[in-house]
């Protein structure tokens, strides 16, 4: 492996299932210690790039290299330095996360000594020292989910990549992971992470790509992509009472391109970037509305995922 290598470079990736299914091409230049956080809706094709990297799908046309090494034709020297949490992690029940990790680090022929080390320590990193013995079919789905991540960490990867590792997690549980990651980024790691969980993905990652349909359609700096959408003004409306009426009249205004209910608040997005607030606040008092309350909203990663997913059709 040479240093210099980027973790990950894939170049005008594409791999069809069948007739239908497309995904690419798709290009991605990843360098060290990023935290790109790859999101898309449920069957763009995420978990299928993930294992195109890893060399367990092969892909139809373009190039995927690992540390610069391909991951199809030198598999060992392409992922000696990958930890990798799938999607759905498939243990063996039988085993408790102690034995799993113990038997993982065997693999990677760590010596008996080491490996007692290595395993009790990864075991207080995602926080199973109090169910380290306990058979993993009797784990609940976010202890599996930690020990999966532990799993990853087995062979000190320089590059850890996780389809979904925070699903099922409790918020203290998120939490946790979050700095763990950051501090494993921080040491000069590269970390990939997909995800549907977008706000944490706005506070974890550097980077994020976005890809929808097979097609990547978005790629950048977390803060470059909230800014390309933070030029569209929004805000957001409360009232004392939700009332479909109001929502239809604040739809006719000439300034508004969009309004969407969500629970009790009325999210409106504007034509110009301007801050509206006070011409919205008498439209609405003179339509009727009682007012609760009214806020200049900054793009979320969550507005920029719905945007691009409209706008794409889907
Ligand atoms: N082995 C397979 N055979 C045929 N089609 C497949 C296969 N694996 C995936 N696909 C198709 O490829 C597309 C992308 O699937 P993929 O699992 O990569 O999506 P994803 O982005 O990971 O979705 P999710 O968020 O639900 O995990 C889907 O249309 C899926 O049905
Ligand atoms: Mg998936």
């Amino acid at each position: 492996m040479s240093s210099d290598e980027h973790p990950i470079s894939i170049h005008k990736l594409v791999k069809r299932y069948g007739k239908y299914t497309t995904i690419g091409p798709a290009s991605i230049d990843i360098e060290r210690k990023w935290i790109f956080g790859f999101l898309g809706p449920n069957g763009a094709g995420k978990t299928t790039t993930i294992r195109m990297m890893l060399g367990l799908v092969r892909p139809n046309e373009g190039s995927v290299k690992i540390f610069g090494e391909d991951p199809f034709k030198s598999p060992a020297r392409a992922l000696e330095n990958v930890g990798y949490a799938p999607e759905l992690p498939n243990f063996q029940t039988f085993f408790s996360g102690e034995d799993l990790l113990d038997f993982t680090a065997k693999l990677y022929g760590i010596g008996s000594s080491e490996r007692r080390r290595k395993v009790r320590e990864l075991i207080e990193m995602v926080g199973l020292s109090d169910h380290a013995r306990k058979k993993i079919g009797k784990y609940s789905k976010g202890m599996v989910q930690r020990l999966s991540v532990a799993q990853a960490l087995v062979n000190d990867p320089e590059l850890l990549i996780m389809d979904e590792p925070t699903l099922g997690m409790d918020p203290v549980a998120t939490i946790h992971f979050r700095d763990l990651f950051r501090s494993l980024a921080s040491e000069g790691r590269t970390i990939f992470i997909s995800s549907h969980q977008l706000d944490e993905i706005q506070r974890l990652a550097t980077h994020i790509g976005m890809i929808n349909r097979g097609q990547m359609v978005f790629q950048g700096t977390t803060d470059s992509v909230l800014n390309a959408f933070a030029k569209k003004y929004s805000i957001e409306v409360e009232l004392e009472r939700m009332d479909d009426g109001i929502v239809e009249k604040i739809k006719e205004l000439s300034y508004v391109r969009e309004a969407r209910v969500d629970a009790n608040r009325i999210h409106v997005t504007l034509n110009e970037t301007r801050d509206l607030r006070a011409d919205l606040a008498e439209d609405i008092i003179r339509s009727g509305g009682r007012l609760r309350g009214l806020s200049l909203h900054k793009a979320t990663l969550e507005d920029a995922f719905i945007e691009t997913l409209r706008r794409g059709g889907s």
